[in-house]
């Protein structure tokens, strides 16, 4: 099995106090993978550590089998959208074009085909069109996919994405999950945080489930389980509702089959 991420004893901790405890995980590679747990759960957390941004307080991660430095330009993240400075004056081209930087370093030159791979970015997801808007003049939809166009610039392995769908509106996001899961038919791994159940279990062929410690990391059907989302989310009521629900759903079909049987 190729993984793309080796998460071994990873733990983190801010203030002293352990914000990630004893991570183990393999997240296979060419999949779609989720991220669920609840507000401050450490799913950022966990994928700046993935990208060196945050140090490992014990443990260690690797990618592609390698450390983040040796595989560097071949993973690309989008960062929460809250943490991104809007009024900063740049372009949504050029936003575009530092997913570009990757390959040619920060003061190499642009070609040609740089724009070219750009504006193809910004065409996938629907900004072609406002190429030369400001970023602070955009919808926050129209955020999210620049910096969506940014990372599929970038021509990645493997891309880290934190709630890329916080708000975009749901014809985007179906248009964005179809993009991404063409990805993974061409041996891209993706890796999401997400924040919606019902979705995510459509979406995903992979989960990771996490609440400052691991609760549970496989395949989507084995890993979407009630017990599990319950141990995940604990005692967040509407969240508790989302999971009464699922159960329902989970029980219905069986229901069905027995009435069928009688
Ligand atoms: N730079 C930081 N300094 C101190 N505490 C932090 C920092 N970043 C995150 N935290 C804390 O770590 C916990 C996990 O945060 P985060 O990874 O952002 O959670 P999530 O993304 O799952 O909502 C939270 O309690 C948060 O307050
Ligand atoms: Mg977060």
């Amino acid at each position: 099995m190729d993984y793309a991420i080796e998460i071994h004893d990873l733990t983190v901790a801010f203030d002293r106090k352990p914000v990630l405890w004893n991570i183990d995980a393999h997240l296979p590679a060419g999949k779609l993978i989720g991220i669920l747990g609840p507000n401050g759960a450490g799913k950022s957390t966990l994928i700046k550590t993935i990208m060196g941004l945050i140090p490992a307080g014990s443990g260690y991660v690797k990618i592609f089998g390698q450390p983040l430095k040796e595989v560097r330009k071949r993973v690309s993240y989008v960062p929460q959208r809250e943490t991104i400075d809007w009024d900063f004056p740049v372009s949504v081209m050029d936003v575009a074009l530092m997913g570009r930087y990757a390959h040619t370093g920060m003061f190499g030159k642009l070609r040609r085909a740089d724009r070219d791979i750009a504006l193809d970015a910004l065409r996938k997801v629907g900004m072609e069109a406002f190429a030369n808007r400001q970023i602070g003049r955009l919808s926050g939809g129209q955020q999210q996919r620049t910096f969506l166009a940014r990372a599929l610039a970038q021509r990645a392995d493997l891309y880290l994405m934190d709630e890329p769908f916080a708000g975009v509106d749901a014809a985007t996001e179906k248009a964005v999950i179809t993009l991404l899961r063409e990805m993974t038919t061409q041996g891209k791994t993706v890796l999401v945080v997400h924040h919606n159940l019902q979705s995510a279990r459509q979406y995903f062929d992979h989960l990771l489930l996490l609440n400052t410690r691991l609760v549970a990391c496989g395949p989507a059907p084995e890993v979407f389980t009630p017990d599990n989302l319950r141990d995940t989310y604990g005692g967040n009521l509407t969240l508790l509702t989302d999971v009464a629900n699922l159960m329902h759903q989970e029980q219905h079909p069986v229901r069905e089959n027995k009435l069928q049987q009688e």
